[in-house]
């Protein structure tokens, strides 16, 4: 078997796999915490299972989708949405379908404009992210991202509000400018929240204009993170969820989610254009941070009172008993 990550808090956790509009009736394999997964879509909504046919072990995302069944590419076994073999053409006629012929399903959904799987039991019937999202705002989709770390190093590179001055210089922050005042983190119906912290940034959003942005971080799981800014002297909001999609150890794909209240004329591709800049920056630093697992241990590493998003961060992840290691 891959080398899976077993943590259970994380198995049942909804993880993004893809945008809506990358699941069509053609099989797509993505992987989910090690697992091989293959994601499709029937009349009846999204539907995820093992990537792997039990027959002769050739990956089901080979194959394709035919009367909403998942055809094997190798010998046309087909399988419903709950994973059970439903024709086995090789059978003479009258020979009943072993009950052992099937493959795990597993749970799917559709929100926000991606798909979701959840490998274990969903605590919820659909991600809750959702619920956070303010329906006045335009929302604007980007990814995937796929980046060589670790997920929660590239969630606590997103919480990092001193790394803007100096990663991002010249858009986000100045390295004049770099002292953070004292801020907490409180946690709320299970989502850790950071007061307002104010920062400088030259060119926010592609739109060269300066400002003093203040920063609401939030984390609502271990990997569905979101930021919150609003410039002084302005009633313009920008939010930012971030997604994280744990593929294995070391790997994992972003999602984003940007939602706003200006720039309706501004063409997408500036947003993600700008974006894409910034995630680029980000990628050198997460893709060369050792270790490259994310140490829960406090002592580990050393910590500055600007730290305190990642710590609350880090505290949780053990609370949850999440290491999102394969050992
Ligand atoms: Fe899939 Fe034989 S390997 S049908
Ligand atoms: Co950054």
């Amino acid at each position: 078997m891959s080398n899976a990550i077993r943590d259970p808090a994380l198995w049942d956790e909804w993880h993004p796999v893809a945008l809506s509009e990358e699941v069509t009736d053609k099989p797509k394999g993505v992987r989910v915490l090690g697992e091989g997964v293959v994601v499709f879509r029937t009349a009846d909504g999204v539907k995820a299972m093992r990537d792997l046919c039990i027959h002769r072990g050739v990956p089901l995302s080979l194959g394709r989708v035919e009367n909403d069944r998942l055809v094997c590419a190798y010998h046309g076994w087909q399988y419903d949405g709950s994973g059970a073999c439903v024709c086995i053409p090789a059978l003479p006629k009258g020979q009943a379908i072993p009950t052992k012929a099937r493959t795990p399903a597993f749970a799917c959904a559709e929100s926000l404009g991606f798909v979701w799987v959840c490998l274990g039991t969903p605590k919820d019937p659909e991600p809750l992210y959702a619920k956070h999202v303010d329906p006045e705002l335009i929302p604007l989709r980007m990814g995937p991202y796929p980046v060589q770390a670790s997920a929660p190093r590239v969630v606590e590179n997103f919480l990092d509000v001193s790394h803007l001055m100096f990663v991002h210089e010249g858009l986000l922050g100045d390295s004049r400018y770099p002292e953070i005042d004292d801020y907490s983190v409180r946690e709320e119906d299970g989502v850790l929240r950071s007061d307002e912290i104010v920062v400088y940034q030259p060119d926010p959003d592609g739109r060269g204009r300066g400002v003093n942005s203040r920063y609401v971080y939030e984390a609502f799981s271990p990997t569905g993170v979101r930021l919150v800014k609003r410039a002084d002297g302005s009633d313009e909001l920008f939010h930012l969820f971030l997604f994280v999609l744990p593929e294995s150890e070391t790997t994992c794909t972003a999602f984003m989610l940007q939602l706003r209240n200006y720039g309706e004329d501004i063409p997408d591709e500036v947003f993600v254009g700008f974006q894409n800049t910034l995630l680029e920056q980000d990628k050198v630093i997460v893709q060369a941070q050792k270790p490259e697992l994310l140490p829960l241990d406090l002592q580990a590493e050393l910590h500055l009172k600007c730290d305190r998003v990642a710590i609350a961060y880090r505290r949780k992840l053990k609370e949850l008993g999440v290491s999102f290691g394969t050992d």
